[in-house]
């Protein structure tokens, strides 16, 4: 649906930072459901601050085009850190697993700025939207699908896409009410895979991904992994109850259960433990990001410089020249 770039951003007296630019991509750009779609992410998002939620700084328009200027996560997706590792350590799934809780509790308990409760669900919770720093701080991106109370659902558009498939809650494959729960669900099916070491719900057919998910057995993560402990084995599967009453009531709720299960094995899920395993991960994505970085950094800022390299990893170019005031002017007239 869009597309994500790094930029320079320069403001008066050649201030300047790193940003990530998302867009909506030019053949959506004509589709005023998209349009929306895009500026309800940049109404959610904009309004959320917090450590674990890379924070959007603006959004504009330039080009005939819509943007947000965010955050610039300078790292790897937790896709592409889980995918270069045989296992991550167990330390480091907790470490993930209380970062994305209170990311999420931050944004499921946010209020307007008339104090009522706007009801936000990411509902795309997938190892593509963890993203992790080079100093192993953990930033949920993408509420390019999330819903807040009011507004109008993306899911409900002919053609618009519902989230990764092999990470939806069984509410969300059968179209019924979503509430805050239902990221619980998803963050389940992160760890479950974190832990047991392979995906959860990816079958051949989309068909058959969704009818897993609504109801196939779902393997304990010792099935899979007896070296995985117990106590965190049931917060994983507490979290992927189908039954959202049986699930944690609240992301704070299985972000303390996660804490706790981390004093009781006295496990240090930390930053400092973490930034190494960024460090060599996804070298090929690591080197072309490095690339962009040296080609801001001598000042060829001329461009935007791809960054959804999970997708494209050897994208190391700057896009057509047009774009050029995007990359110069994402600041607030922008
Ligand atoms: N703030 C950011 N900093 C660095 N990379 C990012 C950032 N936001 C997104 N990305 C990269 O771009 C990819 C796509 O961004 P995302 O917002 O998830 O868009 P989409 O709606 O296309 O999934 C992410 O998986 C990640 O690799
Ligand atoms: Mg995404």
């Amino acid at each position: 649906m869009a597309e994500v770039f790094l930029a320079l951003h320069r403001s008066l007296q050649n201030v300047e930072r790193l940003v990530a630019v998302k867009r909506v991509l030019p053949h959506l750009n004509e589709d005023p459901a998209f349009v929306d779609m895009f500026l309800a992410e940049a109404r959610i998002a904009a309004t959320l601050t917090h450590p674990n939620i890379a924070q959007i700084y603006d959004v504009g328009f330039a080009d005939g085009r819509y943007f947000l200027a965010m955050e610039y996560v300078d790292g790897v997706t937790l896709r592409q850190l889980s995918s270069s590792l045989p296992a991550l350590p167990i330390a480091q799934v907790v470490h993930v697993g209380i970062a994305v809780c209170s990311a999420l509790g931050s944004a499921h308990e946010k209020l307007d700025i008339g104090g009522e409760r706007m009801n936000i669900v990411h509902r795309d919770v997938s190892p593509q939207n963890i993203l992790i720093d080079a100093a192993g701080y953990v930033k949920l991106v993408d509420f390019g699908i999330a819903k807040a109370a009011g507004t109008l659902d993306a899911c409900t558009r002919p053609g618009t896409t519902k989230g990764k498939l092999s990470y939806m809650s069984p509410e969300q494959c059968l179209a019924g009410d979503v509430d805050h729960r239902s990221d619980l669900f998803c963050l389940g099916i992160v760890l479950w895979e974190l832990t047991a070491g392979r995906r959860l719900f990816q079958r051949k057919s989309d068909f058959a991904t969704m009818s897993s998910i609504v109801s196939d057995p779902i393997p304990r993560v010792r099935d899979v992994a007896p070296e995985v402990p117990e106590e965190l084995e049931e917060i994983v599967m507490v979290a992927l109850e189908r039954d959202p009453a049986r699930r944690f009531g609240t992301a704070a709720q299985m972000q303390r259960a996660l804490e706790d299960f981390a004093v009781l094995k006295r496990l240090r899920p930390s930053t400092l433990d973490m930034a190494p395993l960024v460090a060599s991960a996804a070298p090929a994505q690591r080197a072309a990001r490095d690339a962009l970085l040296e080609a801001v950094a001598a000042g060829d800022d001329a461009g935007l410089y791809a960054l959804d390299i999970a997708v494209e990893p050897t994208v190391t170019s700057k896009s057509a020249r047009p774009a050029a005031r995007t990359t110069r002017r994402p600041g607030p007239r922008g």
